[in-house]
């Protein structure tokens, strides 16, 4: 239920998608451990590379306001399969992600949950930085 209303703010963000050049739109929220939850779409640019994913439009501006750790997000888009977050993406919901939950909802309102384990085996965080400096 409380995770559905997260799919619901992503759905709103996916409103403002900025996505002329793939026509994909994509929307995300992401619930912080405070509590606070924080929205973001896909904006694209005419050069390509500096395309900006739902997902860390969301993230960077929970950073940027002083949210420290993800407790969930919802990631949904115009696509007719569910769309898992891109590599990108991947390494820096990783940075402030330890646990907890996604949600996904395909243009035909499947819904589907996964753990964060689920999304991230063998994923390369901070930890594995810190393992490296005790070596030394
Ligand atoms: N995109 C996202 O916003 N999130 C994803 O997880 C996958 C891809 C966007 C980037 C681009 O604007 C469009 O979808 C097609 O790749």
């Amino acid at each position: 239920m409380i995770m559905e209303n997260l799919l619901k703010q992503a759905k709103k963000a996916m409103e403002n998608s900025y996505a002329p050049y793939s026509n994909f739109k994509v929307g995300c929220a992401v619930k912080m451990k405070s509590g606070k939850v924080y929205t973001g779409c896909n904006i694209e640019n005419s050069s390509f590379g500096a395309t900006n994913c739902a997902e860390r439009t969301a993230i960077f501006k929970a950073i940027s306001e002083g949210a420290k750790e993800i407790d969930q997000i919802a990631i949904v888009s115009s696509g007719n399969m569910v769309t898992y977050p891109c590599g990108i993406c991947r390494q820096v919901i990783s940075e402030f992600m330890k646990d907890g939950t996604f949600i996904f909802e395909d243009n035909k309102g499947n819904i589907v949950t996964r753990t964060y384990e689920e999304i991230f085996p063998y994923s390369f965080t901070k930890n594995d930085l810190e393992k490296a400096r005790e070596n030394n």
